[in-house]
């Protein structure tokens, strides 16, 4: 089949203002990539602050919460479907969070280091704690 003819499914971030009936679906799913992982700050659903998903079509792919604490913006948990690493969905999510927030503050996973070192040296406003 040429390339052309092969449907590409929609790719988009979309952000979900806290979790409630509508965005429910997609918190929901966007935990469990979370719970995949060793994270530190993944203990139950109910965050207060904003989800951001990566969406494949209508299946999340990938996830993070961003809250605000003590006048920073903290962004908590960016996991990325198993299968969907390496296919610079993370980047997105991190480059939609920062054009609503110039600057993000995290602790990063082990897994986490490589993957923030580069955006960091590519300019990205991300400070590591
Ligand atoms: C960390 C994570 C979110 C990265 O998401 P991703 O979609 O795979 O990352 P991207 O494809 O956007 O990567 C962007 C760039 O970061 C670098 N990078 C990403 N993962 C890397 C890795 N494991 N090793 C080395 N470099 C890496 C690469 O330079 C990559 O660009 P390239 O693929 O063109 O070389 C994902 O690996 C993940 O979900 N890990 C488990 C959960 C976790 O530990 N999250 C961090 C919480 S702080």
């Amino acid at each position: 089949m040429p390339q052309e003819e092969i449907e590409q499914k929609e790719k988009k971030i979309q952000k979900l203002k806290g979790a409630n009936e509508e965005t429910n679906k997609y918190t929901r799913a966007a935990f469990r990539i979370m719970q995949q992982y060793d994270l530190e700050w993944t203990e139950d659903e109910d965050y207060e602050g904003d989800w951001y998903v990566a969406l494949e079509g209508d299946t999340v792919v990938g996830g993070c919460i961003v809250e605000e604490k003590d006048g920073q913006m903290w962004m908590y948990d960016l996991a990325v479907l198993p299968s969907k690493k390496r296919q610079g969905i993370g980047r997105r999510l991190v480059n939609r969070v920062l054009k609503d927030h110039g600057e993000i503050h995290l602790t990063s996973t082990a897994d986490g280091q490589m993957f923030y070192r580069k955006l960091i040296d590519e300019g990205r406003n991300i400070v590591l704690h």
